[in-house]
């Protein structure tokens, strides 16, 4: 057993403007704004299901990507850290964010102009955090984060990405030295010292996916990612999120867990 322990999630309920979200898919089209609701409840149930308490905050319809809540903060065992999103159209949801974790946290940290980072940039490992160069993550914003890492005994590394969107597109690490990986990362010797799960190409996106108290939750339908989670070890539940990914968006970024 992990001495890791989640008991809480916080997550977004989407508002009908998720419509108008940041996607780069020319093929999957519009999310249909009732049907993202309905698996947003399926996800919430999900995370309850593995024993987290959730806090469900009101749709922000300012901003269509707001659902993804885990791209503005980083909640670390020490501190919570307000990103500064790459998007611009997203920077603003900091605020949102900002006032429910000064209600939680006492140690509030924040990323400065001219760094940005998104949270899907950020893979927790123990005390340790990979920080996904990317076109939303820049040098400073990893400078910046990991200097507050290093504040409260932690610490942090980069590392460039060269096609996904964020770093956790295409790495999940599931506890017990156990790292999910698609694309290419596979055989990245950067990551050479965890076990690999290895997720085929057309099931790329299934290799976003979230540890949670020895549960691991996936998107639904990706048989041979479930099989090889659950040969793994772990009980695995499936959920729904076909309505993000039309927006690019993980099953991760719908939650910050702590
Ligand atoms: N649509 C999610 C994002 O691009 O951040």
């Amino acid at each position: 057993m992990s001495h890791l322990v989640f008991t809480n999630a916080i997550v977004r309920t989407p508002g009908r403007s998720i419509v108008e979200g940041l996607s780069n898919s020319i093929t999957l089209g519009l999310p249909n704004y009732e049907q993202a609701i309905i698996q947003h409840q399926s996800y919430i149930d999900a995370l309850t299901k593995c024993g987290l308490d959730v806090l469900v905050l009101e749709p922000c319809e300012e901003y269509p990507d707001s659902t993804f809540v885990e791209d503005v903060a980083l909640i670390t065992p020490k501190c919570a850290i307000i990103t500064r999103p790459g998007a611009l159209s997203r920077r603003g949801e900091v605020h949102e964010i900002e006032f429910v974790l000064k209600q939680r946290f006492n140690n509030i940290e924040a990323i400065e102009a001219p760094g940005t980072i998104d949270g899907g940039d950020i893979m927790m490992v123990g005390g340790h955090y990979y920080i996904g160069l990317s076109e939303r993550t820049n040098h400073e914003g990893a400078k910046q984060i990991i200097q507050i890492l290093k504040k409260y005994g932690m610490s942090g590394s980069t590392i460039s990405l060269n096609k996904v969107l964020h770093l956790k597109t295409s790495l999940s690490y599931l506890e017990k030295n156990n790292l999910v990986v698609s694309g290419e990362f596979i055989n990245d010797s950067y990551f050479g010292h965890y076990n690999p799960i290895e997720i085929p190409e057309k099931e790329s996106y299934a290799a976003n996916c979230i540890w949670v108290n020895e549960t691991v939750i996936i998107p639904q339908g990706y048989p041979t990612t479930k099989q090889r989670i659950t040969n793994a070890g772990y009980q695995v539940i499936e959920t729904d999120v076909s309505e993000f990914k039309k927006l690019d968006g993980g099953l991760s970024c719908l939650s910050l867990r702590y």
